[in-house]
C-alpha cells in the first residue's frame, strides 16, 4: 500500500519536528505535527496521560478488551460448492449448486505479541500485492524499511485466519485474537491482514491504516470491507477524530475500494510541486481520510 509513504515521514525525523512520546512504546519519531506538547514538568500531580499515548501504553489484551468488538473477529462466507470441487458440484439436473460457508477469524496483536510466522506471512503478502507499485514509485521497495516499520512499537494487527475446523471451540478466535502468547499456536496460515496504529496526524488524533493486503483468493468477497469498518469502529470506540491512510494513485483497485467506504482526499494531501526546471511533480500517492463522528462527551462548564 502505501504506507511507506507515511513511514517515509517515520523515516526523516530530520524533516519534522517530533516530539518524543511520552509512554514507554511510543519511541517512533516522525509525524509532521505530534499532536500534544508535553508540560514543561513543573506539576506536582502528574497529569493523566492524552488519549493517545494511553491507549498505545495498554497491553495488547487490554486493547481487545477495551475497544475491539468480540463479535467482529469471527465471520463466515458463503461458498459455492462449484467453487470448492467443480467436479462435484455439476449437476446434470439444472440445479443450482449447493452453498456452505466458510469460517474466518480476525486476531488483533501488537508489533510485540505477533507471532514471528504471522510477522512473516503479512510482511509476504505486502511484498506479493504491492512491491511493484513500491518500485515503480518514487519511495522505491525497500525490505528492510518496511520490515522495520511493521516493528514500530505502537503498530497493531488485524490478522485474517481460515477457522481451523479440527480445533475444538474452545480455542477459537476470540481466545487467539488475545494475541497475548496465552492461546495455542495455530497452523493457519495469515489469510489477509490490517496494520494500523493510533496516533497523531497534524495534531489531531486518528487511528492511521499503514496496510491492507488479502490474498487474491479472499479479494471480492467482502473482507476488506468488514477489516476496514472494525478498523474504524476500534477508532470510534477510543475516541478519535477520523481514520486516514495513503494510497497509491496507480492502484487503481484500491482507490475504487477507498472511495466505496467513504474516503475522501484529506486536506494534508500532498499538492503537486513545481520543480526548479518548471515541471510540475505529481506526487504519486494520496492521503485518505474519513471523520469518525465520534459524539466527545459534553464538559459541563459548571463543574470545578
Ligand atoms: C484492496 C483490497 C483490500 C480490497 O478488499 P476486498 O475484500 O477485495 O474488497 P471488498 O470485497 O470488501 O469490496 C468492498 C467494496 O470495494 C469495491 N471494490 C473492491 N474491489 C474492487 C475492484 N477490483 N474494482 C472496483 N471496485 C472494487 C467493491 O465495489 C465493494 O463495494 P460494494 O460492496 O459496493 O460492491 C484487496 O483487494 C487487496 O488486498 N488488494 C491487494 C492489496 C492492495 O492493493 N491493498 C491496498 C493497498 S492501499
Amino acid at each position: 500500500m502505501v504506507s511507506s509513504v507515511h513511514e517515509d515521514k517515520v523515516s526523516e525525523p530530520e524533516l519534522k519536528s517530533p516530539i518524543q512520546s511520552t509512554t514507554s512504546t511510543s519511541g517512533h519519531l516522525g509525524k509532521r505535527k505530534r499532536g500534544r506538547e508535553e508540560g514543561n514538568g513543573s506539576s506536582r500531580t502528574p497529569k493523566p496521560l492524552p488519549r493517545v499515548e494511553r491507549t498505545n501504553t495498554l497491553p495488547i489484551a487490554d486493547f481487545i478488551e477495551a475497544y475491539v468488538p468480540r463479535s467482529s473477529l469471527e465471520f463466515t462466507i458463503p461458498v459455492s460448492q462449484s467453487s470448492v470441487n467443480d467436479t462435484t458440484a455439476k449437476t446434470t439436473t439444472g440445479e443450482k449448486p449447493a452453498t456452505t460457508s466458510e469460517t474466518y477469524t480476525l486476531e488483533i496483536h501488537s508489533a510485540a505479541s505477533i507471532p514471528p510466522a504471522d510477522f512473516q506471512a503479512c510482511f509476504n503478502l505486502i511484498e506479493l500485492t504491492s512491491s511493484n507499485d513500491y518500485g515503480n514509485s518514487s519511495i522505491g521497495w525497500s525490505p528492510s524499511k518496511k520490515r522495520k516499520e511493521m516493528k514500530l512499537p505502537d503498530m497493531r494487527y488485524m490478522v485474517l485466519k481460515k477457522q481451523d475446523e479440527s480445533k475444538p471451540e474452545t480455542t477459537s478466535s476470540v481466545e487467539s485474537a488475545k494475541g497475548d502468547g496465552t492461546a495455542p499456536p495455530g497452523k493457519d496460515i495469515a489469510l489477509g491482514f490490517l496494520s494500523f496504529m493510533v496516533t497523531y496526524e497534524d495534531g489531531k488524533e486518528v487511528i492511521y491504516c499503514y496496510e491492507i493486503h488479502l490474498a487474491p483468493a479472499m479479494q471480492g468477497k467482502g473482507v476488506g470491507k468488514r477489516m476496514m469498518d472494525l478498523y474504524e469502529e476500534i477508532g470510534r470506540r477510543v475516541g478519535l477524530e477520523k481514520a486516514m491512510l495513503t494510497v497509491f494513485k496507480a492502484n487503481a483497485v484500491a482507490s475504487k475500494f477507498y472511495e466505496r467506504l467513504g474516503y475522501e482526499v484529506d486536506e494534508y494531501s500532498p499538492q503537486p510541486r513545481k520543480l526548479r526546471n518548471g515541471t510540475i511533480k505529481e506526487p504519486d500517492y494520496v492521503i485518505l481520510s474519513k471523520p469518525l463522528n465520534v459524539v466527545k462527551p459534553q464538559t459541563n462548564p459548571d463543574a470545578e
